[in-house]
């Protein structure tokens, strides 16, 4: 090439969620029975949508308006009653303007970490969801900007090491909060959500959270939203259809932003996404049309909170299981559908393994683990081949740690209690199999 065409962040843009699935896929061309535990997708893992909004969606396809165009911000209808949502909770006041509809979150990720200034960072939670910290990373051409999700403090964030990070790094423009949290399912307690409020506030920055998980909440804990506390601070909170209707095939999930005349900066840089998204000409139809209708219907609070206490159920069980197991930690999630298992440190090494019964299998893993990795990879590359579970290594997860994220998805109780008890079983045996051996460490952050 006469000139360089790779972007300056190319690099940064991984993720382990998806690329896992063509290796898992080579195995199971060999005949391995995968049980897929990697991706966030209720649906695919068996979850029944209740009839009663397959009904609303399919009086919508029948009428020709869900075939248009939208307006560039999303439907009005839709966007004043999301406002009007967020108005009836008293914190943050907002208008159908202030709403701005995506296809799916990933997109909203993308587009407001990607239309930043090159050189203003977001600081992110570690571990982290990666799509977010992929993006903010290639945004800049850079490593991403990480606070530590503590987990010996039930991965909460210590307040204190934001803002010491805030202080002395002037190029920190936002903080970003993914609540509740993917991959570990901590949910943020109000004050932890006012702190970092605080902080903004001290520091002049904006918040960016995550709420795509905000009404799959149990065990007691808040679903506190930015909008309750953000007060005078300019934030904005990405929310979305994809894990609670749950409709991810929709790819429909917008932005709220909040305080924008707080700042002409940040009104600026909401409008830069709406000018973005007016190129593409709008996001789905269909599925913003639904919103009013499904989130309106008297139904839709006993959906949630059905779900929410299935999610309970299976957190519960899986830590029953696995919280005794030596070598690992396991903290309960308290929201959205995964359980993060963390090795405990050095516990892994590069000598480790799993007995793989058919060659053929065998010679594929070794193949995967050839490449210099994390540790937590190879222990991920044997489980995959010699029980068919596949999992995101924790390192993925923009995070220096070791271990591995798990969906509490499957819906069949006897193939779930299954995996779990497999994992139970096998990691004491993976690492009973490896002499101490010095911890390949590659990357982190
Ligand atoms: C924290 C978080 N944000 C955003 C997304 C993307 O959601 P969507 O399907 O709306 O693109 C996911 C998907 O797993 C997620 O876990």
């Amino acid at each position: 090439m006469r000139r360089n065409i790779v972007h300056i962040g190319a690099g940064e843009l991984t993720y382990a969620i998806r690329e896992i699935v063509e290796q898992a896929g080579r195995l199971e061309a060999l005949g391995v029975t995968m049980s897929w535990e990697n991706i966030g997708d209720p649906v695919q893992k068996g979850e029944r949508i209740p009839d009663w909004i397959k009904d609303i969606v399919a009086d919508l396809v029948r009428d020709d308006a869900s075939y248009a165009y939208c307006p560039t911000r999303g439907e009005p209808a839709t966007r004043e009653f999301l406002a009007t949502r967020v108005n009836t909770r008293g914190g943050a006041q907002i208008g159908p303007n202030d709403i701005l509809f995506f296809n799916g979150l990933g997109d909203a990720v993308s587009k407001a970490l990607g239309f930043l200034r090159r050189e203003a960072r977001v600081i992110g939670p570690s571990p982290a969801y990666s799509t977010h910290s992929s993006a903010e990373g290639a945004h800049a051409g850079d490593g991403p900007l990480t606070y530590t999700l503590d987990p010996d403090q039930g991965w909460q964030p210590d307040l204190d090491e934001i803002r010491q990070k805030v202080r002395y790094n002037p190029s920190i423009a936002g903080i970003l909060l993914i609540n509740p949290d993917n991959p570990t399912g901590v949910v943020y307690s109000r004050s932890t959500l006012e702190g970092v409020v605080e902080i903004a506030r001290q520091f002049d920055l904006f918040v960016m959270c995550d709420e795509v998980y905000i009404n799959i909440t149990y065990n007691g804990a808040p679903a506190v939203h930015l909008s309750d506390v953000i007060g005078d601070v300019c934030g904005l909170s990405l929310k979305g259809i994809s894990k609670e209707v749950p409709w991810p095939g929709s790819r429909c999930g917008w932005v709220e932003f909040y305080n924008q005349d707080a700042d002409p900066i940040f009104a600026r840089f909401a409008k830069s996404l709406v000018d973005a998204k007016m190129l593409e000409v709008c996001s789905t139809t269909l599925p913003q049309r639904a919103i009013p209708r499904i989130m309106g219907d008297a139904r839709y609070a006993a959906h949630l909170a059905r779900r929410a206490a299935e999610f309970k159920h299976r957190a519960a069980e899986a830590c029953a299981v696995l919280s005794g197991v030596p070598g690992i930690t396991v903290n309960e999630p308290q929201g959205a559908f995964y359980l993060t298992v963390l090795f405990d440190r050095g516990a892994l090494t590069q000598s480790m393994s799993l007995p793989i019964p058919d060659g053929r299998v065998q010679r594929v893993v070794e193949e995967f683990t050839a490449a210099p990795a994390e540790a937590d990879f190879r222990f991920v590359y044997y489980l995959m081949g010699a029980t068919g579970i596949v999992v995101v290594p924790l390192s993925s997860f923009c995070c220096e740690r070791h271990g591995f994220r798990i969906t509490l998805l499957e819906c069949d109780d006897e193939r779930r209690q299954g995996i779990f008890k497999t994992l139970a079983r096998v990691i004491p045996e993976y690492q009973a199999s490896g002499a101490a051996a010095p911890v390949l460490q590659v990357g982190g952050n």
